[in-house]
């Protein structure tokens, strides 16, 4: 009677475990949650030829070619939330792209595949290590997020000839140092916000970069010391974040002044420090009330007026 008991709820639990995969239309959007793909035959669960907007939840995918998403014949837009899709080869016919928190660690762009209409490639909480070959081939890219991943190290040439592409977002990795490698100059005329906040750079050169449409820069908690080529990377600056960074004292106040005299915001410059050797020193002095009134009560008396502190 126990074992009958037994195997009913293991049968019941099996069951129930391959009746989650769900495939439905909602809103126009083809849902499709605790996709499984895991043998060839597998594939067939993506003939979809009809739906424009895919959204699926809870994969279980290793590697989603771009002839298995050849078979969502009319997709331009593709989500993936949550599970696990390990690799992802970017088809020519989607448009936007974002997989979020599903272990991606490879996006694979063959060059050789045409004209990529892909304008947006989301990839984010995810495992990427570095930024994805080929990335240059997408020749429409206009927006490029891959914050929260494992990113090391950036070539700025990843990026040329990317002439259409407004953002760069690749806060929260762990890169440690960008680089152009062929000392050419790359060129991003597009390009309005880039962000490189809360990584582990300790040293910015942007010589080789012209991003003339760059209005704000996100360089802040890393362990910048300085930047360099700030100014001629980004001509049009109009606002810059490097709050809790180490900088030298001397580029600091340096550089602060040219910004300044460009009307560039300094976003958090009353709470930010600079190091001068070891000793760490305001950017703007703390506001000393005493020293104040005293310099004030001198103003006033110097005015021939009487005021009370
Ligand atoms: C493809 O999607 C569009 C909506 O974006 C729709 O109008 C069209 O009928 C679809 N084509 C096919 C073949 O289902
Ligand atoms: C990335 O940096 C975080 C925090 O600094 C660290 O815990 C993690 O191990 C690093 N990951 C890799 C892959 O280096
Ligand atoms: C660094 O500190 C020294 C000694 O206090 C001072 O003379 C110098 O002006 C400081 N440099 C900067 C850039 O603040
Ligand atoms: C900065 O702003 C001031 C006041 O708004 C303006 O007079 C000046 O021309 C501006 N300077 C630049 C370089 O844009």
């Amino acid at each position: 009677m126990k074992l009958q008991v037994c195997i009913l709820l293991i049968a019941f639990t099996i069951q129930s475990t391959i009746a989650r995969e769900r495939i439905f239309v909602e809103n126009g959007i083809l849902m499709m949650k605790e996709l499984s793909i895991r043998r060839p035959e597998d594939e067939n669960k993506l003939d979809h030829p009809h739906d424009a907007e895919v959204w699926m939840e809870s994969v279980n995918i290793a590697i989603l070619s771009a002839n298995m998403l050849s078979r969502l014949s009319n997709a331009t837009k593709l989500n993936v939330r949550d599970g696990v899709l390990s690799t992802v080869e970017i088809p020519v016919h989607l448009e936007n792209i974002d997989l979020k928190s599903c272990h991606t660690n490879q996006v694979l762009i063959d060059f050789g595949r045409g004209d990529y209409k892909l304008k947006v490639l989301y990839v984010h909480h995810n495992r990427l290590q570095k930024i994805p070959e080929n990335l240059n081939s997408l020749k429409h890219l206009k927006e490029l997020v891959l914050n929260d991943n494992e990113i090391e190290s950036v070539d700025l040439n990843s990026f040329q000839g990317l002439t259409e592409l407004r953002v760069i977002a690749l806060q929260r990795n762990n890169i440690t140092s960008i680089s152009s490698r062929q000392h050419k100059l790359v060129p991003l005329p597009s390009l309005v916000d880039f962000y490189l906040d809360q990584n582990h750079l300790t040293e910015l050169s942007f010589s080789s970069l012209l991003a003339e449409s760059v209005t704000t820069v996100h360089f802040d908690e890393n362990r910048l010391t300085m930047v360099l080529g700030l100014t001629s990377a980004f001509p049009a600056l109009t606002t810059i974040r490097l709050h809790g960074n180490p900088l030298d004292c001397a580029w600091t106040k340096y550089v602060l002044e040219e910004l300044q005299s460009r009307n560039v915001t300094v976003a958090d410059l009353r709470e930010g420090t600079c190091l001068n050797g070891t000793t760490v020193e305001r950017l703007v002095p703390e506001e000393k009330p005493k020293l104040r009134s005293v310099l004030e009560a001198r103003a006033y008396r110097i005015r021939g007026r009487v005021f009370r502190d």
